[in-house]
């Protein structure tokens, strides 16, 4: 099969730190951080909300080689949605990714696959790419096919990110052949040429084993990027 470039490692900060946290950490990570050694690396950092102009502020006055996301984003253009984050809104923060469709959202806040995709495509309205994220509850349930039909339509402009919920936040990651069974099924769906992401559990240990799969390019990092310096080393164990 045809190996992709990979380099691309997002990080997903979830309902953690503070704007002050936040610009800690990624002044840690910068300290860390030396693209030189990874050059094909493409660095995300999705923070809350309420951090993002803080960490906008620092990737530009700072010159990082680090681009900007965010965790969710309305499917709506503007208006009556107290609480809501619009598309506008994030793409005048420079953010160029969006994480859409996480299996917290979902679950929490029981997103559809049709809410996604209009999320999805509100967020490439405005250029900013969706990190769509698929994933089963159990193994072999049948819900990563669903979800990966949903948002076949626009394959070829998003990154999609596979996430088996089960191997979230457990510090055991999905097994090497399990990715590699779904990341394929995942690609007869939506082609081969798409970035696919792995997220579950990803670091410092297994990153490397993970990204050596032949259709993963790239990770979605929870708990191990939340601090700025083992986010650095676990990029370099990811690519180098
Ligand atoms: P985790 O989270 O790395 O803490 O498992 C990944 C994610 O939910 O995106």
């Amino acid at each position: 099969m045809i190996s992709q470039k990979k380099g691309l490692i997002v990080a997903n900060w979830k309902m953690n730190h503070s704007h002050l946290e936040a610009i800690h950490t990624i002044q840690k990570f910068s300290y860390a951080f030396d693209i030189e050694q990874v050059p094909q690396s493409k660095v995300v950092i999705c923070p809350s909300f309420t951090s993002l102009r803080s960490v906008q502020t620092i990737i530009e006055s700072d010159e990082l080689p680090v681009l900007l996301g965010a965790q969710d984003v309305s499917e709506n253009k503007n208006g009556a949605y107290t609480g809501d984050v619009s598309a506008e809104m994030l793409s005048q923060l420079r953010a160029k990714f969006v994480i859409v469709g996480h299996s917290e959202r979902r679950k929490y806040h029981n997103e559809s696959n049709e809410l996604i995709l209009k999320k999805a495509k509100m967020a490439l309205s405005f250029g900013i790419t969706p990190i769509v994220c698929v994933g089963e509850i159990e193994e072999n349930d049948g819900l990563v096919e669903e979800q990966v039909n949903s948002i076949k339509s626009i394959s070829d402009k998003i990154v999609v990110a596979y996430e088996p919920v089960w191997a979230i936040g457990t510090g055991k990651s999905a097994s090497v052949e399990h990715i590699e069974k779904v990341s394929n099924s995942i690609s007869d769906i939506i082609g081969f040429e798409t970035t696919l992401l792995y997220g579950g559990s990803a670091d410092i240990k297994n990153a490397s084993l993970i990204m050596g799969i032949d259709r993963v390019g790239g990770l979605l990092v929870g708990s191990a990027s939340l601090d700025g310096e083992n986010f650095a080393k676990l990029i370099y164990a990811s690519l180098s």
